[in-house]
């Protein structure tokens, strides 16, 4: 029985006050709801306040990007092991937003991927399709690609110390969640290509549905079969929507 996820990805969002206030929200607000886990990424400046809120509760925290590299002359990069040094578990890789505005590629992100695996950090690997390649009908071939750029990398078995998320780019920051269904389809097919190359790693991996998720949407999501939690933004930095959605999880 894999255990349902939620994470808030705050993006470049937040200020020491409004952090404090937000976290303070969280850790009182899923105290007591110990059937799911909980990861907050907050943008690198804030780890430190971040980890020092959090540490000895049930919420766990991570960053949104790491560079793939240990360590160098990259100017602005911030390297895994400093990630491991705020205390942090999981981080976001391969989000829409770093694909489309940074230009990350497959080949990017899955460089990113395999340094958080070997720090030992949780990379929460994100994959989805334009409102144009839906239309195309293109999702299964683009969501595919995006996996196929791990697994044929490292192989399945990586999957064991990952999660993935599908968040269809048509639904991430607009109105329009995709629909249970539309989730839950797109879910059932990420999880039978992880089948295709190991059954029991696909029967474990969480794969979160990301896009809109707010606290009258994820109950129904979340009871989806393939659905095993959330990658939330909005109503990440809302305390109440954001508790609301731990509780459908828990
Ligand atoms: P949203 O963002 O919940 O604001 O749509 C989701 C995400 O980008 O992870």
């Amino acid at each position: 029985m894999r255990r349902k996820l939620v994470v808030g990805n705050w993006k470049m969002h937040g200020s020491i006050a409004e952090n404090k206030a937000l976290l303070d929200g969280i850790v009182a607000g899923v105290r007591e709801y110990l059937n799911a886990d909980y990861v907050v990424c907050a943008p690198y400046p804030y780890l430190n306040q971040t980890q020092s809120l959090l540490q000895g509760t049930n919420v766990a925290w991570g960053a949104q990007n790491l560079c793939s590299t240990t360590d160098g002359a990259l100017t602005g990069a911030v390297s895994p092991a400093m990630l491991v040094d705020y205390g942090c578990t999981h981080v976001i890789i391969g989000h829409s937003e770093r694909r489309n505005l940074f230009h990350e590629t497959d080949d990017t992100a899955a460089a990113r991927f395999n340094a958080a695996i070997n720090a030992g950090l949780i990379p929460i690997f994100c994959m989805g399709e334009s409102a144009e390649e839906r239309e195309s009908d293109w999702t299964d071939y683009i969501v595919g690609r995006q996996l196929d750029s791990i697994i044929r990398r490292f192989g399945p078995h990586v999957l064991k110390n990952a999660v993935l998320a599908y968040e269809p780019l048509w639904a991430v920051g607009s109105d329009t969640p995709a629909t249970p269904e539309q989730a839950e389809e797109v879910h059932t097919f990420i999880r039978k290509r992880v089948a295709r190359c190991d059954p029991e790693i696909a029967a474990g991996v969480r794969i979160l549905y990301g896009g809109s998720v707010t606290p009258a949407n994820a109950p129904k999501l979340f009871a989806m079969p393939d659905i095993d939690g959330g990658l939330i933004g909005r109503a990440s930095l809302k305390i109440d929507d954001f508790v609301a959605i731990c509780r459908a999880a828990n």
